[in-house]
């Protein structure tokens, strides 16, 4: 399983303590930037983690901004791309099990580096349901 990791300014220190957490277990990740605290602008991040999503690069995107918000809107214009922005462990978890949602937004002035990387580790591996949820999904296509 690849996992496509993208941040602004605002989402470096999350990010980057998921990437952390995650090669340490063995998850292979791929880090589009930006890597340092320069102003950057989150919708090219965003775009590059989508497109390895899109592509099947990555089987799932995480995206860190100062709230999360920025990055989930520019994502959810991205084809074929549902994202979600949530700062819970049961929205996270609910997320993959019925939206199958396969970018994970989060907020760096939201939550903190602990917080980011459980619910990272929430959503990576919590599996989506089907069923009765294929129809609502393609129902936002
Ligand atoms: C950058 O200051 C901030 O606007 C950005 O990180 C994000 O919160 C946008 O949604």
């Amino acid at each position: 399983m690849k996992i496509a990791l993208g941040c602004d300014h605002g989402g470096l220190e999350i990010k980057n303590a998921i990437i952390e957490d995650l090669k340490n277990k063995g998850v292979e990740c791929i880090d589009f930037g930006t890597t340092t605290t320069d102003s950057v602008d989150y919708p090219v991040y965003a775009k590059k983690v989508c497109a390895a999503v899109q592509s099947g690069e990555c089987v799932l995107g995480i995206l860190c901004c100062g709230t999360g918000i920025g990055m989930s809107m520019t994502a959810n214009k991205q084809q074929g791309i549902r994202a979600a922005v949530l700062s819970d462990a049961f929205s996270a978890e609910m997320t993959r099990r019925h939206n199958n949602a396969n970018v994970l937004c989060l907020g760096g002035r939201v939550i903190d580096s602990a917080k980011a990387v459980e619910l990272a580790n929430i959503f990576i591996n919590t599996p989506y349901e089907g069923g009765r949820h294929d129809k609502r999904i393609a129902m936002m296509e």
